[in-house]
């Protein structure tokens, strides 16, 4: 195991006289930019506020709770005492975009207790960074509050103007939405609301989801988000176009009515603000992991990051199908051997996809469809009991396919569609874990597509929240790490659960697959890293290399070229990352290479240029070798750049390869034209490069020998 680093711990603890209590309570970041001011006003409401560098961002913001069957928990609180502490430890990751990662933050926490009556307390706890804030509320021990129905969460944040916002709707139930870019008096969520290609969606409320990025006008990037979501239910953000101002809204549940439950003492998950000058320090910002609790599941070699195939394109495209045989009399499906033939998940077509990849440097292969309960997937209203964790079909061996596998050194990933049945996963998780288990398989794919049962319940409200962390915890015991499709947004939590490995969470590659709306446009991708990608790992499934498909679908397409897939390598970070075309359409294909050399697992992430939709170009080192990755992608504009190679190491030089759209590439027009060629390269050189509308570049960099 490897040693964690931990630098002196530094702990100045100031106890306030009583004379200071009422006053504003200040707490600065280590490097004194970013400080925040929280004062208990005339009413006595919890309020902050947030400064960087001397100027507002935001303004005086209110803090407190709606209970049931309670009074508020929002006035007439005084401070009863007042904690301030320095913090400072360098961690390391099992896996991830860096190392080593430094947490280093002024933390202020302020006990408050209500003056009158009931005499509740709530103490509310603000860590400051160089890249942002992060606070949460703590109900501590008491006499007259034990357990809490919390109807509305009312946290505050008052902008300073009218920012321009990348954002999606509050959907309690999907987060497959397009990203818009609109002022914050422009935003209109309810008019996303009855997507025709959701499997579900919800949108009460003007609201939006996290993260959310906003510009300033005065050219200041912020981005909201929470961390540590546990025994929670998920926060939407409601918008008040009037007062330029946000407020949390929880996801709710129908079901019970209220928004979060939990006994007391409990904490909140941090509502957290990244602040940076430039873009891509949203993306190098480890503020998300940074306030999640350290590893709690030890030793996770088990669990390797990896690229993988899969038989998943395949139905996706409509080529194949997820179930084997057909249904009868509305749902009763009769096993009697009759397939049709067009079953996707056959030991011989994984069998190929397992010589594909063990000769591609491909070290997994994911097999959906083949588990029994596929011919009542979506439509059906009585989900529960349907899907079958344990039972492989017919045409399907599935001790034949790992024992393969293990002969080329490739694992297979297992496939869990719950179809948001949740009792039944849940039933039959400690069986379905422990086939993994005996099989010596280590990643689950799970998907919760579908309204969630029970009915009344939504994908991001607390009872789901427990279910996907439940999920995680349950699979570490079997040594099995989760990439989950529908699931609960990230917020850190892969560094105390690290082999909580990938998620999906977004309008994924699938939507160019099938969606009636064109699929996701070229400014899909350049949103998502500043956006999205600040939540944790994406499953984005790059690397398509038939762009049109033509023979499965002439209405839908990828809208990038091929040089832009190669590119997503990099630019979407994911420990698990998939070559998802269909094997045949890399066969013999020279841009393959790149796929067969990128690395992983990294050592060290640097964003090179970037701007929110237009553009970003990121350069991976890759963990135990010297080589080096760099990907640029572009949205519908074409674009030339000049790359600077001056975080390489000095004194080497480099055999890079370099994946370019060739002069007429276009997305939509010429998506394909790609130029690959050879040069050296050294931390001295610049390299101009051009971008296609829609593109991008890859480029390896291998130390000459
Ligand atoms: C939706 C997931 O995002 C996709 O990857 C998967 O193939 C289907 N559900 C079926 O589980
Ligand atoms: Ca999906």
């Amino acid at each position: 195991m490897k040693l964690i680093k931990m630098s002196v711990l530094l702990v100045t603890v100031l106890l306030f006289s009583c004379s200071e209590k009422f006053g504003v309570q200040k707490v600065s970041s280590p490097n004194e930019a970013v400080q925040v001011e929280f004062e208990i006003n005339i009413e006595g409401v919890p309020t902050y506020k947030v400064v960087y560098k001397d100027n507002d961002v935001i303004k005086t913001s209110s803090l407190g709770f709606d209970l049931k069957d309670a009074p508020p928990l929002s006035e007439g609180f005084e401070i009863l005492n007042v904690t301030k502490q320095n913090f400072n430890e360098t961690w390391e990751m099992p896996w991830g975009e860096q190392l080593e990662v430094e947490n280093n933050y002024n933390e202020l926490k302020v006990e408050l207790q209500e003056t009158k009556e009931l005499q509740r307390k709530l103490n509310i706890v603000f860590k400051v960074y160089n890249d942002g804030i992060g606070f949460r509320y703590e109900f501590p021990e008491q006499q007259n509050l034990t357990d809490v129905i919390i109807t509305d969460e009312n946290t505050q944040f008052n902008l300073t103007g009218n920012h321009k916002v990348w954002w999606i709707p509050g959907d309690w139930d999907i987060y497959e939405h397009l990203y818009n870019t609109t002022k914050f008096t422009e935003i209109d969520a309810l008019s996303k609301a009855n997507h025709s290609n959701l499997a579900q969606t919800y949108i009460p409320e003007n609201a939006v989801n996290t993260p959310v990025t906003m510009k300033t006008d005065e050219g200041l990037y912020l981005s909201f988000h929470e961390a540590a979501l546990v025994d929670y239910s998920g926060m939407t953000l409601k918008i008040d176009k009037e007062k330029l101002a946000m407020q949390s809204e929880l996801v709710g549940s129908e079901r019970t009515g209220y928004k979060v439950k939990r006994t007391v003492p409990f904490n909140t998950p941090w509502r957290t603000i990244q602040i940076a000058e430039k873009p891509g320090d949203l993306i190098e910002s480890k503020l998300i992991v940074n306030l999640n609790e350290p590893n709690k599941l030890g030793d996770i070699s088990w669990f390797k990051p990896t690229k993988y195939t899969g038989i998943w394109w395949e139905m996706h495209l409509g080529k194949s199908t997820w179930d084997y045989g057909m249904t009868q009399d509305m749902g009763t499906w009769i096993n009697d051997g009759k397939a049709h033939g067009r079953h996707g998940a056959t030991t011989e077509n994984t069998k190929a996809f397992i010589d594909f990849s063990a000769k591609n440097n491909i070290g997994a292969v994911l097999v959906e469809g083949w588990n029994t309960g596929w011919e009542h997937w979506i439509g059906f209203e009585d989900r529960e009991g349907v899907f079958d964790f344990v039972t492989p079909y017919p045409d399907y061996d599935i001790e034949e396919v790992v024992r393969y596998g293990k002969e080329k050194g490739v694992e297979i990933i297992m496939h869990h569609e719950t179809s948001a049945a949740t009792e039944t996963y849940t039933k039959q998780q400690d069986a379905a874990f422990g086939l993994m288990k005996d099989l010596g398989m280590h990643t689950v794919k799970t998907g919760y597509v579908g309204k969630i049962l029970p009915k009344g319940e939504y994908h991001h409200g607390q009872y789901m929240v427990n279910h996907y962390n439940n999920t995680v915890i349950k699979a570490a015991k079997y040594q099995v790490a989760v990439n989950a499709h529908e699931p609960i947004k990230a917020t850190g939590l892969r560094r105390t659960y690290p082999n909580t490995i990938s998620r999906e969470g977004l309008r994924g590659q699938e939507f160019n697959a099938w969606s009636s709306d064109g699929g996701n446009p070229p400014e899909h991708l350049p949103i998502i890293a500043f956006t999205r990608m600040l939540a944790g790992p994406i499953d984005y499934t790059p690397g398509i290399f038939d762009i049109k498909f033509d023979q499965y679908k002439k209405d839908n397409q990828v809208n990038t070229t091929i040089a832009q897939q190669l590119a997503l390598y990099v630019v979407i970070y994911s420990p698990v990352q998939m070559a998802a075309d269909l094997i045949e359409n890399y066969e013999g294909n020279p841009a393959l290479q790149f796929i067969r050399d990128v690395g992983v697992d990294w050592q060290q992430t640097k964003v090179l240029n970037g701007e929110i939709g237009d553009f970003v170009t990121i350069a991976r080192k890759e963990k135990n070798t010297e080589n080096w990755f760099v990907g640029g992608i572009t949205d519908e504009n074409a674009r030339e750049m000049e790359i600077s190679f001056d975080f390489l190491s000095p004194n080497t030089t480099y055999e890079a390869i370099i994946y370019e759209d060739a002069e007429n590439a276009h997305w939509n027009d010429n998506p394909t034209a790609i130029n690959i060629r050879n040069i050296e390269i050294t931390n001295q050189s610049n390299l101009k490069l051009k971008l296609a509308p829609g593109g991008g570049f890859a480029i390896s960099l291998k130390p000459k020998k």
